[in-house]
């Protein structure tokens, strides 16, 4: 099965030779072809160039693309798509004036999502999170880490890890699962932080490495959650199982969790809304990527990641949706991409690069996606007919997909 995309009115993201993440002033730099050639073979990126250099060999299907754009898709790096109901009645309460925080100590937050999570079948919690796995990538998300963490207890936890399995199963897009037993402090261990880390590291995490569950550990490491030293026997229990780090930092609070994130080569911290000057400096030339969620300082409220102050100091960075029922209820990239122009200043090519390839960084999948490379699955957005790629952003609250392939077969589901 071999398909050509042809008179493609530019190529994003091309990149010849593989790149494993961009930083600094090079996220400005958006790689694209003028007038460009695709071929996808076997699911997977054969070739591209220019027009002139089309091969003319026979294709089983012919795309034609005047007038269209064709982007890797969206990488999002982090979400926790597998939850049960949703959290409305919570999110008048904050107009109305209460805080997340003050709603979470009332037993609301993650507590009222456990809760929740705890009494539903697998069948049906399967049945909700297939819906919203296929309105993203229908919204062009090709590749998606999704963590557990709404079940705090082993036998929940473990539900949503073999929901995410069986997404992982049935769906053609890369997905990573990642353990966040510790996301809070259930009610039954109230006061009895300790007992519940003991659960989470000498009952579920021998359970979820026995039946391959995950691929990362993450804990919620912030004042009245998990502090520096729960996060540091986590990621060493996590890591014992050949779990490697990805974790929720400094999201109202800056306590230390970087540093630990860095000191454990943490795949990526992720939120950094309030980011010290040690913060930034400590991942400089590391193999952390940082990962800012606009769509969670957009719906909280809260300050955005200082993304202008951290390119410009020369950090990459990569954009994720944070796909939750409290503090950021969407999983769209292309609303993330534009938040990230509009809210945190960064350029139509450094929010593609943070969205694509250093997402896929942030998830160990950029070798499989993230960019235009031969030999990557052909994840493909096919744009609308659009007048530059920095449409994309500048049309807030759209999209200009029509139409997303994976592995170069048209998505119709
Ligand atoms: O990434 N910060 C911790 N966890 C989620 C929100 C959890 C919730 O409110 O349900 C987040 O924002
Ligand atoms: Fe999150």
């Amino acid at each position: 099965m071999t398909t050509l995309f042809k008179h493609i009115k530019e190529l994003i993201q091309v990149r010849k030779e593989p790149v494993s993440f961009i930083s600094g002033k090079e996220m400005s730099e958006l790689p694209t072809i003028k007038d460009a050639f695709l071929i996808v073979e076997h699911g997977l990126i054969a070739d591209f160039g220019p027009m002139a250099d089309c091969p003319k060999g026979t294709f089983s299907e012919i795309v034609d693309a005047t007038g269209k754009m064709i982007l890797p898709s969206w990488c999002d790096s982090h979400t926790h798509l597998v939850f049960a109901g949703n959290r409305e009645g919570e999110f008048v309460d904050r107009i109305k004036g209460l805080s997340y925080e003050v709603i979470a100590s009332r037993g609301g937050g993650i507590l009222n999502s456990a809760k929740k999570l705890q009494h539903i079948s697998e069948e049906d919690l399967y049945q909700q999170s297939k819906k919203r796995i296929e309105d993203v990538i229908r919204l062009g998300t090709g590749a998606l880490e999704i963590k557990s963490g709404y079940g705090l207890t082993v036998a929940a936890e473990l539900k949503m890890l073999r929901v995410i399995k069986r997404l992982k199963e049935n769906y053609p897009i890369p997905v990573k699962a990642t353990f966040l037993g510790a996301h809070a402090v259930p009610e039954e261990y109230k006061g009895n932080k300790e007992g519940y880390l003991r659960l989470l590291i000498e009952e579920a995490l021998p359970k979820i490495a026995a039946d391959n569950l995950a691929e990362f550990i993450d804990i919620f490491c912030e004042t009245n959650y998990f502090s520096v030293e729960d996060t540091e026997l986590i990621l060493e229990a996590g890591k014992s199982y050949g779990l490697i780090p990805k974790i929720h930092v400094n999201q109202f609070t800056a306590i230390g969790g970087v540093q630990t994130g860095v000191r454990y080569e943490a795949l990526s911290v992720d939120h950094l809304e309030e980011l010290r000057t040690e913060d930034l400096e400590v991942l400089k030339n590391t193999s952390t990527m940082p990962v800012a969620l606009p769509g969670c300082s957009y719906f909280l409220g809260i300050p955005y990641t200082p993304a202008r102050k951290m390119i410009d100091d020369g950090l990459p960075l990569a954009l994720a949706t944070d796909y939750n029922p409290g503090s950021s209820p969407s999983g769209n990239m292309n609303f993330v991409v534009s938040m990230a122009c509009v809210k945190m200043n960064m350029t139509p090519e450094e929010a593609i690069n943070a969205a694509t390839i250093n997402g896929a960084y942030a998830m160990g999948l950029e070798h499989k996606v993230g960019s235009i490379t031969r030999g990557k699955y052909a994840n493909l957005i096919l744009t609308k007919d659009i007048s530059s790629y920095g449409f994309i952003p500048y049309s807030f609250g759209n999209h200009q997909i029509d139409q997303v392939y994976l592995k170069g077969k048209p998505f119709l589901s």
